[in-house]
């Protein structure tokens, strides 16, 4: 009976509590880095309630909890921090604040308190998460091993100026990447001191005995197909390949040259055989 009571008793505080907040609803928004963020208060947009707005105040909540009012107006002057002044605009037709230069920093809870002739009502709350997209991974091949081991190639994946953090994730067109790894090292991470945003590498050994169609993705943003690992044949092909290239560009401007010499030469004894002629004829 007691447990019953205890029950009861502990559902009704918890409606209490939901129904104290005006609105338990958090509503979640989305911004990058550098982007912006737009924050609607949910008021009923009736002519009536719209006419008695006469204040609109956006505040953040910190983790501590402490409030800090960001921008907003009243029947008074209000005073905006010089952090929120030039990225902050108070939009009094649609009640709503839109926040540029997002950074990191203003990731957290907010809430729109809209004043109705005077009295703060209807609150709403706001999560704003900031998220900046990676760079476009870029594969690079570092190098490959000599002698019994030519076959395995050491070959990174690099992306930066991202959040959150993110580990890489390689594919193989056609294969199974497990299969190839030879050694699956460790991401490295490196935080910027200011921004902290970061910038995420990854170095593993494939092993390189057949052509490879690699991809690798950081945070979600993948890179270009990269074919890696040229059949060890082509790899030895590449050097006379080259070496012919040179020696038949290197007979061909022969060619030319002593063609073209050989044409002034027939020229000019033509103009001899003329001059001569003329001569004769003269
Ligand atoms: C705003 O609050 C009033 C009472 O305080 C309530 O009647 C009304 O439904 C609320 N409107 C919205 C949109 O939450
Ligand atoms: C805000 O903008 C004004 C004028 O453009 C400028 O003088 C001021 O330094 C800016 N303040 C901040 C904190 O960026
Ligand atoms: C980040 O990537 C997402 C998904 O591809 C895209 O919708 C968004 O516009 C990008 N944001 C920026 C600032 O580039
Ligand atoms: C990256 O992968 C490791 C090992 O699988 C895992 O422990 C770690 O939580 C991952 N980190 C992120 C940011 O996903
Ligand atoms: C992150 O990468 C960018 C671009 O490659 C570079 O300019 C920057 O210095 C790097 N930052 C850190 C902390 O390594
Ligand atoms: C980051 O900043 C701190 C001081 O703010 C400095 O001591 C440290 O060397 C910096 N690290 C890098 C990688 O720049
Ligand atoms: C490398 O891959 C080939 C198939 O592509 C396989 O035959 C060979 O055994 C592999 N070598 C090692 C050392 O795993």
């Amino acid at each position: 009976m007691r447990r019953g009571y205890l029950f009861l008793f502990v559902v009704i505080s918890a409606l209490q509590l939901l129904s104290a907040g005006d609105s338990p609803v958090v509503h979640h928004v989305q911004g990058f880095v550098g982007g912006s963020a737009h924050l609607f208060c949910v008021l009923e947009r009736t002519y009536d309630v719209l006419k008695k707005v006469n204040g609109l105040y956006f505040q953040k909540t910190a983790r501590d909890g402490t409030e800090t009012f960001i921008n907003g107006f009243y029947t008074r002057e209000v005073k905006v921090l010089p952090e929120y002044k030039n990225r902050t605009i108070i939009n009094k037709e649609d009640l709503s604040m839109e926040m540029s230069e997002l950074s990191l920093a203003d990731e957290g809870e907010y809430t729109c308190i809209p004043f109705v002739s005077g009295e703060p009502r209807n609150q709403t709350k706001f999560h704003l998460t900031v998220t900046a997209n990676y760079s476009v991974p870029i594969i690079t091949v570092q190098g490959c091993g000599s002698g019994p081991a030519s076959h395995n190639c050491v070959i990174e994946c690099s992306s930066s100026g991202g959040f959150p953090l993110s580990n890489v994730t390689w594919s193989a067109v056609g294969n199974e990447m497990s299969s190839l790894l030879r050694d699956e090292g460790e991401p490295v991470f490196m935080q910027d001191n200011r921004s902290h945003l970061w910038n995420v590498s990854h170095t593993v050994t494939l092993n390189c005995s057949q052509e490879l169609k690699i991809t690798c993705s950081v945070g979600g943003v993948m890179s270009p197909a990269v074919t890696v690992c040229l059949p060890a044949r082509t790899r030895d092909m590449i050097v006379p390949i080259i070496a012919c290239a040179v020696l038949l560009l290197v007979s061909i401007a022969i060619s030319v040259i002593v063609i073209c010499t050989r044409c002034r030469r027939t020229q000019t004894s033509a103009e001899h055989s003329t001059d001569a002629e003329l001569v004769y004829l003269k």
